[in-house]
């Protein structure tokens, strides 16, 4: 494990992986106890293999001695009692920084409450995107605006690009996420802040993370899940709590309605698109693949692989298997003007 986490330090900063580089109390807590770990181990393996590699010069068989055994020794209490109390010794060291890790790193979420600034998301694993789920903020439940203006009784989803705000003049800002799978197991990891959290199906499991540094965090399913677990990418979008704020505002608006691209609209609604995937303030109310109300407010497609452009989007909706080979959308045999119809309606999904 340690091999990929060193040569990940070492690669720029907006790919960095490094569980080293911390930008969280929580990261930073599991840093500490890494290198504490670390330090007690490498310390056993020294001492164990000093003493190995001694007894194999001390006691090699010598030409002085004619080859005969050096003299056998059986049983001795004080040796018996050392190697049964200092392993265990060890162990209960262990057993105890990790319980001081796992308890500040595995809060349960507390009651939403306002004014603690808190954000709640739900992270749904996906074969092989992520959902995310806006549920509450600063003690207030998020929800979707339909076209009328008014609050629906929708939450606000989005996929794969996680935004959250950052603390501010020493105000935490903490982010609580409550984590479940719609299929296998998966596991949410963005070293930098925090530890991984699996994603078990028919299981609900929490994490919690707060940075004061704004920033791209970048983060990678860390459970095989199947064909295109490597490609499961994740990204967390820090931000100033003003423009995760403006950012959250324009993710509750339904789709904007650009009466030009009538015919577009009407495309992509006549396709089997709808069937799967929601553009809330349409009738396309699917909700098995990304919600893609907000689409081109996303810097990546298909979980952080390819970047979300006019020329990447018609590669995908021509035939998704050709940049995600196994991913759970098929080619849908669309004519050249068809694909680019549905690409026009897509690119205006600000
Ligand atoms: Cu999801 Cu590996």
């Amino acid at each position: 494990m340690l091999i990929p986490v060193l040569l990940a330090g070492g690669e720029s900063a907006t790919q960095n992986l490094s569980i080293f580089d911390t930008a969280s109390p929580q990261a930073e807590s599991i840093r500490s106890l890494a290198l504490l770990v670390f330090a007690i181990t490498g310390f056993i393996f020294v001492v164990v293999e000093g003493i190995l590699i001694y007894s194999v010069i001390r006691f090699r068989r010598r030409a002085a001695t004619g080859g005969a055994e050096p003299a056998q020794v059986y049983g001795s209490k004080p040796i018996e009692i050392a190697w049964t109390t200092a392993p265990a010794l060890v162990v209960f060291v262990l057993v105890l920084v990790t319980a001081r890790t796992l308890w500040e790193v595995n809060v349960p979420p507390p009651p939403p409450k306002v004014g603690d600034n808190t954000l709640f998301v739900t992270v749904v694993g996906r074969q092989w995107w992520w959902e995310y789920q806006y549920v509450h903020y600063n003690g207030t439940p998020i929800r979707a605006v339909g076209p009328d203006g008014k609050e629906t009784d929708q939450p606000v989803i989005t996929a794969n690009e996680l935004h959250v705000p950052a603390g501010e003049h020493g105000a935490p800002r903490r982010v609580f996420l409550t984590l479940k799978s719609a299929d296998v197991c998966h596991s949410f990891w963005v070293p930098r802040l925090g530890g991984k959290t699996d994603l078990i199906p028919g299981r609900v499991n929490s994490t919690l993370f707060q940075t004061d540094k704004p920033g791209l965090y970048v983060g990678q399913c860390a459970e095989y899940c199947g064909t295109q677990h490597a490609k499961m990418l994740l990204r967390v979008v820090v931000e100033s709590p003003s423009d995760f704020e403006a950012w959250l505002e324009n993710e509750r608006k339904p789709a904007v309605e650009d009466p030009e691209l009538g015919s577009a609209r009407s495309m992509f609604l006549s396709q089997s698109c709808s069937n799967c995937h929601r553009v809330r303030g349409t009738p396309a109310q699917g909700a098995y693949a990304p919600d893609l109300t907000h689409l081109m407010r996303r810097e990546t497609l298909a979980a952080g692989i390819v970047e979300n452009k006019a020329e990447n989007l018609r590669r995908w909706v021509a035939d998704p298997q050709s940049v995600k080979q196994g991913c759970l959308m098929p080619a849908f045999g669309l004519s050249d003007r068809e694909r680019e119809d549905i690409v026009r309606y897509l690119l205006t999904l600000r």
